[in-house]
């Protein structure tokens, strides 16, 4: 239990603070949680004692500790300089809001007293610049942004401010590895970082094919569960074309003419409301009611599907 002598602190224990938890603890970490509200601790704590547990009866808990080993590597706390304390990474889970994100890093920033934590967070789209350049401490800033489930989903994003220490992106990188996440790294800011930019263009052009009227919103989906998506799980666009030709360059000399006259025809930005978005909305709640009971049926669904999706590559990576 190499770094169970590390801490790792987490700010914030909701969905993706939990998560991170989980992930941290299950790579030998000592973990640290912190919330404002101590309900949220105390479900958080049932709910990580449960997944873990969960997970090591499928065998799909990750790292070799056993889930009572790594349940008790978490602990939590309502004082975020005894979470801050000597934590080599602090992971900042906090709702998606500037204010709200600027103030609990300024608290922790301050909290800090040490040069070599980093100060992580897990935002999904608010740029570095907005939530780090009044801290004094900005050069040990960066974000991570995960993929949710991030324990099934390892993909994590990330995303310097200009004024990152390149000893922390490198300490950033090393972690997430670590841990068992793929990190991905951008070098520099851009709104939406890579992932939702990818995916708002593939929304953008799916809300497009229904709006205009050439394709219903359950076959659009299609293309994803039975086209684009069975290869996505495994090989990205860039390899896509390499194997669609004899490489990339023969790729291109055969595609491209046709690639830039059809991304010539995509129309303007959607404004996804009006009559599209109900239609969209009746269309999609035909399949799955919007209720919070069916929503929640369907993402247990999901879940499990990506679990098993995760188990069959993690079996032939090893292969
Ligand atoms: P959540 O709403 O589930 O959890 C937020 C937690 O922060 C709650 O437990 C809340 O009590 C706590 N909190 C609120 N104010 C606080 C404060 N001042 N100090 C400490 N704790 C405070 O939110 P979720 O989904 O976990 O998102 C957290 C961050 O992760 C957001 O920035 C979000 O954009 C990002 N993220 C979310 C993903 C998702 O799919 N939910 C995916 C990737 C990133």
């Amino acid at each position: 239990m190499e770094n169970s002598q590390k801490k790792v602190g987490i700010i914030g224990s909701g969905l993706i603070g939990r998560s991170w938890a989980m992930l941290f603890a299950g790579a030998g970490y000592t973990v640290k949680m912190y919330d404002v509200l101590e309900e949220q601790l105390q479900d958080a704590m049932i709910s990580i004692r449960g997944q873990i547990t969960d997970l090591e009866s499928q065998g799909l808990l990750r790292g070799s500790l056993s889930a009572d080993v790594q349940c008790s590597l978490i602990t939590t706390s309502n004082n975020i300089a005894d979470v801050v304390k000597d934590a080599v990474h602090i992971q900042e889970c906090v709702p998606e809001n500037i204010d709200l994100k600027k103030k609990v890093l300024k608290s922790v920033s301050d909290a800090c007293t040490s040069n070599s934590t980093v100060i992580c967070s897990s935002t999904s789209c608010i740029l570095p610049s907005k939530i780090f350049s009044h801290l004094p401490r900005v050069g040990q800033c960066i974000v991570a942004h995960p993929c949710n489930p991030p324990y099934h989903c390892p993909l994590t994003e990330i995303v310097p401010h200009p004024q990152t220490e390149q000893s922390v992106i490198i300490k950033t990188k090393a972690i997430m590895a670590e841990i068992g996440q793929t990190p991905v790294m951008l070098n520099r800011e851009v709104d939406g970082f890579g992932l939702n930019r990818i995916q708002y263009a593939i929304l953008n052009e799916s809300w497009r094919l229904v709006e205009d009227g050439i394709m219903s919103p359950e076959d659009v989906d299609k293309i994803f569960t039975d086209g684009l998506g069975m290869r996505y799980a495994f090989i990205g666009p860039y390899q896509t074309i390499h194997l669609n030709a004899e490489g990339t360059k023969n790729y291109m000399e055969r595609y491209s003419e046709s690639i830039i006259r059809v991304s010539k025809s995509f129309g303007p930005v959607p404004t996804f409301d009006g009559k599209s978005l109900n239609s969209i909305h009746e269309s999609i709640s035909s399949e799955i009611p919007s209720t919070p009971a069916d929503l929640e049926k369907k993402r247990k669904w999901r879940d499990e599907r990506l679990v098993a999706l995760s188990k069959l590559k993690q079996e032939m990576d090893k292969q």
